[in-house]
């Protein structure tokens, strides 16, 4: 076999795993949420809570020190407190309910919360019209952002 043959399997390797990551992923408007919040993961892949606490903080993707102060993070600036403090979150929260607050506020809250929903299709036209049939976080992004929730404990 040549070598160009070889790079071409791998690259057929490489699509089939996308395509499997992918098919294991759910879609923003089949997110089902229960009494006890959203059961599953959204990617069946553990959230890194590393990475989580980076999309936390990043202005262009969480963002959530606009709203929310949280001790862990007292050295970034501006921390919002229109939303409640994160601070031992993890303690009134179960990870189902979490992960059902960061992907859709308005399925726990009521539609008239600020907080937007990160992996929703209605994220509010007002706030984001450029991210029209687009969620904020991808799926994994929300299930790292969880994961870091789960750290934030008193
Ligand atoms: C525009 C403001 C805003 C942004 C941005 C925001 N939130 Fe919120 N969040 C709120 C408000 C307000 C509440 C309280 C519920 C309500 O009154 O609507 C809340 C509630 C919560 C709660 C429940 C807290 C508790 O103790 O009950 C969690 C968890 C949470 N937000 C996580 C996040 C995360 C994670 C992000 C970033 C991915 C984020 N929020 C971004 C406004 C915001």
């Amino acid at each position: 076999m040549t070598r160009r043959m070889h790079f071409t399997l791998g690259a057929i390797a490489a699509m089939t795993l996308s395509t499997a990551a992918f098919a294991s992923e759910v879609a923003p408007d089949a997110v089902e949420f229960g009494d006890e919040g959203v059961m599953t993961s959204l990617t069946g892949v553990a959230g890194d809570p590393v990475a989580g606490a980076e999309t936390f903080k990043s202005r262009k993707l969480g963002n959530c020190l606009a709203c929310h102060a949280n001790a862990d993070m007292s050295g970034e600036l501006f921390h919002g407190d229109v939303g409640p403090s994160l601070d031992g979150v993890a303690d009134r929260w179960e990870e189902p309910m979490l992960r059902a607050i960061v992907a859709n506020s308005k399925q726990i809250f009521t539609e008239a919360t600020i907080m937007p929903g990160f992996y929703s299709l209605e994220v509010g036209k007002h706030l984001r019209e450029d991210l029209e049939g687009q969620t904020i976080l991808t799926a994994q992004q929300v299930e790292d952002v969880v994961a870091y929730l789960g750290t934030l404990k008193e």
